[in-house]
């Protein structure tokens, strides 16, 4: 063990959030960020903030990186989200070359001026046909995506109801466009149900945007698509599922969730991100009509006003449909699914718990934010990279160590990552035992 994980932990290090710092107090914009720079530093300087780490070669499954004070770690990796391992693939690295050379490395222009290529056009219709959706509005990120579909949307006398557990894009997104959110249970469709009720009972004149995702990215589940969408259109409301964790990478034919729930086609709104799966940043809202689409290109200001992805994304993201779609893709699909239900056997086998149903997202449970704090401090040490997630991302009390599982991990990488975890985890429980026994006075020792 390190000096750091020696010492037992101040408790100030092992409590309290970030949201205790979301709206600081001050009339000094700057100043007031202060307070939680100094909660941060605290953990930082107790080794118990494993945030902002940066890889040195790559997101592959062992993985060379450095926390944020220049820390070297390595490890087997389970904190990249390559989930079919294509950001290394031979093809795609081919295709980025040669995109560079003919083409350079910039679109230096927005989608609604020049910054559309030729490989940016086939990727729209690359991925309409995918989904058997008429038309593609690409977006810089995912995130601007989710944002920019809800912004560009809704106004301000709309109604945006959500699953409470929606990805922050899309909260935000709805924060951005009008007053009028409202949230029901997880996955509850009933609840949403009740809330579609009385918004039609009050307002039949203004628009209604319904919002989950295809697979949610920290308890691993999923609503039930054909339902939620029958409900939309009783109550003359429209449909948006993010699908940013399961296109391309569950379901035989890897069209996630709406694939697997057979709703290709059929839900109004898609909205997804390149970065889990095709081995690129960068996003996509997809629509059955033409109108949606050109007002969602002149009125979502992150497909208007921003610059288009670069045609290296773009080609990337291209050839990474091409092999998605492909006897290839289906076989690292299977790859993939292998070494999640091994890797959740082999947790159970170790006596630890997680949430959700098999998808490459594998939250361990860990319960306190104090003992996740602790594992996580422990696992690089020991040779394991994978995130902690804790309160506000996830409810105060169900803090959690996410594992994201890649087709190219070996049956080696899941038992090392086990047997890391279960250790971490032993150590981190005697610890925080230690860190809760009353300082002992000397005479008190010498007793
Ligand atoms: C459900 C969900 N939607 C959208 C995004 C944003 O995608 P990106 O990281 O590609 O911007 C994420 C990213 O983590 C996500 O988990």
């Amino acid at each position: 063990m390190s000096d750091i994980t020696k010492a037992t932990a101040p408790t100030a290090a092992l409590t309290g959030s970030m949201r205790d710092f979301r709206v600081p107090g001050g009339a000094d914009l700057l100043k007031r960020t202060e307070g939680f720079f100094k909660w941060q530093d605290l953990r930082r300087q107790n080794g118990l903030w494993p945030f902002s780490r940066a890889t040195e070669d790559g997101p592959n499954t062992i993985c060379m990186a450095q926390d944020d004070r220049g820390n070297k770690m390595r490890g087997v990796n389970f904190a990249s989200q390559d989930y079919l391992s294509l950001s290394s693939h031979a093809a795609i690295k081919e295709t980025a070359k040669q995109t560079i050379e003919r083409c350079g490395v910039h679109s230096a222009g927005s989608p609604a001026l020049v910054g559309n290529t030729s490989y940016s056009v086939a990727l729209e219709r690359k991925i309409a046909e995918f989904l058997n959706m008429e038309e593609v509005v690409l977006y810089p990120t995912g995130w601007a995506a989710g944002f920019g579909v809800i912004k560009g949307l809704v106004r301000s006398a709309d109604h945006v109801v959500m699953d409470m557990l929606t990805h922050s894009c899309l909260q935000e997104g709805a924060n951005a466009a009008t007053n009028n959110i409202h949230l029901f249970r997880h996955l509850d469709n009933e609840y949403c149900r009740n809330i579609l009720t009385k918004i039609r009972a009050k307002d039949k004149e203004n628009g209604i945007l319904v919002v989950t995702e295809g697979l949610f990215s920290m308890d691993s589940d999923t609503p039930k698509l054909a339902e939620l969408q029958e409900l939309c259109r009783e109550f003359n409301a429209t449909l948006v599922v993010d699908v940013a964790h399961d296109l391309g990478n569950l379901g035989r034919i890897g069209r996630g969730h709406i694939g697997v729930q057979d709703m290709l086609g059929n839900v109004d709104v898609v909205m997804g991100s390149f970065s889990k799966t095709f081995a690129s940043n960068g996003g996509f809202v997809a629509c059955n009509s033409r109108a949606v689409r050109e007002y969602l290109r002149f009125y979502s200001a992150p497909a208007t006003f921003s610059n288009a992805l670069s045609p290296v994304q773009a080609a990337t993201i291209l050839k990474a449909f091409e092999i998605v779609g492909s006897v290839e893709g289906r076989v690292l699909r299977l790859e993939m699914m292998t070494n999640i239900l091994s890797l959740r056997d082999q947790l159970s086998e170790a006596g630890l718990d997680y949430y959700g149903d098999p998808s490459a997202i594998v939250c361990v449970k860990m319960g306190s934010e104090g003992l996740a704090r602790l594992v996580s401090r422990r696992l690089p040490e020991l040779g394991l990279i994978a995130n902690l997630v804790e309160f506000p991302a996830v409810p105060k009390g169900a803090a959690r160590i996410r594992m994201q599982v890649m087709a190219n991990h070996s049956e080696k990488n899941i038992a090392d990552a086990v047997r890391i975890l279960k250790t971490a985890r032993e150590e981190a429980e005697f610890e925080l035992e230690r860190s809760r026994q009353p300082a002992q006075s000397p005479q008190h020792v010498a007793a």
